[in-house]
């Protein structure tokens, strides 16, 4: 088959590399029909996740057809169009049993694309693939499926109900990539009072309009006084932290209200001060998380119902031979607009989206 295959920092390549077997009786071998890019695919290649050999078939999100299963998987068979999610589960573990699928400790977890060979490939190896996989309904196309495998879940579990957002809230989301968009599409479920993102680009904040935020700010202009102004002096009653840098958790801390919530997802690859002695007085909860992807059959379901709209997350799409192309676009959102680029085996697909 062929994979973009991680070759160390800054070096991949769509090589030719061996089909995936079954290995293990919970497995199945899913062929890869749509997959896409996560920003923390860009921070494997920058060198920032050690733990991936050079060797490793990246990615972590696909939609695609099952064609071959292991001896012990039921609930699944060649032939079942599947969305193969970025967290796998053993299903046994003290973690799976509480449906904190991405502590697994029994080989499930974050592991596609990370400990083992991932989806930015023709065929993959979903291991505990009952657990780790969701059958599809036959009216979701791939481009809204495959957002369902790492983005919109994030944003919904560790921000918008980690967050506990409620009917009536004022909602920051500092950051409008692809996940704090998906915050805000999915914060709306609860009928907030109003959503306030912020960002530092232009585009990021116009995408974030379109998906719904009442109102934007500028991280560069002290978006504090804005979110001041507009609940009287009290702070946003969630602060949702879609970044992942020391400014922007640090910039949610100061624009909570007394007994609000801050939902951290970002990841932090360095310090962010916790500055207890403004905030020990304020009642604040802090939440942090990695995603556990249990809230994936809900939000199959509110798609498939049309009460969530991802599909303009997705901005590009490319056939696989143009993987290159495709990480080029998404590595250049400032000059591209680019959000999530979808990736499909046929490259007819392509034609389907718009392109810049
Ligand atoms: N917790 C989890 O399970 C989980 C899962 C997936 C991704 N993530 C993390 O979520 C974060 C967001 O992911 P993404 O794909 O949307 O990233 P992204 O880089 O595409 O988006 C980040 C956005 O933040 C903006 N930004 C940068 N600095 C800012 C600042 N100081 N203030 C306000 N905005 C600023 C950028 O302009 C950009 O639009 C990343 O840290 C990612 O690694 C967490
Ligand atoms: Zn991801
Ligand atoms: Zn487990």
């Amino acid at each position: 088959m062929r994979a973009l295959v991680y070759h160390g920092p800054g070096e991949s390549s769509w090589d030719t590399a061996p089909d995936p077997g079954i290995e293990d009786a919970a497995d199945a071998i899913v062929r890869v029909d749509t997959t896409t890019i996560c920003g923390t695919d860009l921070h494997i290649l920058e060198g920032d996740v050690p733990e991936v050999r050079p060797g490793t078939v990246l990615g972590h999100e696909a939609v695609g057809e099952v064609v071959e299963v292991g001896g012990g998987v039921r609930a699944i068979r060649p032939g079942d169009r599947v969305l193969v999610s970025c967290i796998s589960a053993c299903g046994r573990c003290r973690f799976c049993r509480q449906a904190m699928y991405g502590q697994c400790r029994g080989g499930g977890g974050w592991v596609l694309g990370h400990l083992i060979n991932g989806t930015q490939a023709e065929y993959v190896r979903v291991p505990f693939a009952e657990m780790s996989t969701y059958p599809l309904m036959g009216g979701m196309g791939d481009e809204a499926a495959v957002l369902l495998a790492d983005i919109l879940p994030t944003a919904y579990e560790v921000g918008v109900l980690k967050g506990g957002v409620r009917p009536g809230d004022t909602v920051v989301v500092v950051g409008a990539g692809p996940i704090g968009l998906a915050a805000i599409l999915t914060a709306q479920l609860y009928s907030p009072g109003r959503i306030v993102a912020v960002d530092l680009a232009p585009a990021r904040m116009e995408a974030a309009k379109q998906l719904g935020a009442d109102v934007v700010a500028d991280a560069a202009q002290g978006p504090e006084q804005l979110v001041d102004d507009l609940t009287d002096g009290l702070g946003a009653d969630v602060a949702i932290e879609a970044v992942g840098v020391p400014e922007s958790f640090e910039l949610c801390t100061r624009v909570v209200r007394p007994g609000g919530r801050v939902a951290n997802i970002g990841v932090h690859g360095r310090s962010a001060t916790l500055h207890l002695e403004d905030l020990w007085i304020k009642d604040v909860t802090i939440s942090t998380g990695l995603v556990d992807t249990y809230s994936t059959p809900d939000l199959l379901r509110m798609v498939a119902a049309g009460r969530l709209q991802v599909s303009s997350l997705v901005t590009h799409a490319f056939g696989f031979d143009r993987i290159k192309d495709a990480y080029d676009v998404f590595s250049h959102p400032a000059d591209t607009a680019a959000l999530k680029v979808a990736l499909h085996r046929e490259p007819s697909h392509e034609s389907l989206l718009p392109q810049p």
